[in-house]
């Protein structure tokens, strides 16, 4: 059965382009619950830890810095079928091919600076939960 939960961070270029109320908007509008909510900043550590899987990858360093380079938000949301869903939600990862109407479509800058994350797979929601949040700070 498809998860009830999925994990996402408003990136800082949305933040500092003054997007969060925008995003959290559309987020509630497609019968998502949050869970959990946090505005943080990432050290370059902790953003190099949470992107681990890219660690091979060209973009990686400039992925790590500009993840760490401001402020997020940082959520762990509840729907039916929460991962795929929220994929449709936010559009490609390059906002050039991000269907219309996409979180990524109206907010993203640029393939690297692309407004939001989704989690991928119901296991890596879950780690990037725990990664950002204790299991007490999130009211299932
Ligand atoms: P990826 O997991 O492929 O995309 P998504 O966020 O849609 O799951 O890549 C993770 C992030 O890495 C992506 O959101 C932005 C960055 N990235 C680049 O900067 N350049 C690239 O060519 C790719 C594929 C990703």
């Amino acid at each position: 059965m498809a998860g009830k939960i999925t994990f996402t961070m408003i990136k800082p270029d949305a933040v500092k382009n003054g997007h969060i109320g925008a995003i959290l908007a559309d987020i509630n509008q497609a019968g998502f619950k949050i869970l959990a909510m946090k505005y943080t900043k990432l050290s370059a550590e902790k953003a190099g830890e949470f992107y681990e899987v890219h660690k091979e990858r060209p973009f990686y360093g400039e992925l790590v810095d500009f993840m760490s380079s401001g402020p997020i938000v940082a959520a762990v949301l509840e729907k039916e079928n929460a991962v795929e869903d929220f994929r449709k939600l936010i559009g490609a990862t390059n906002p050039a091919e991000a269907e219309e109407g996409t979180i990524r479509a109206k907010f993203a800058t640029s393939i690297g600076e692309n407004a939001v994350h989704g989690a991928d797979s119901d296991d890596n929601a879950e780690r990037e939960a725990s990664f950002h949040f204790a299991q007490t700070e999130i009211y299932r």
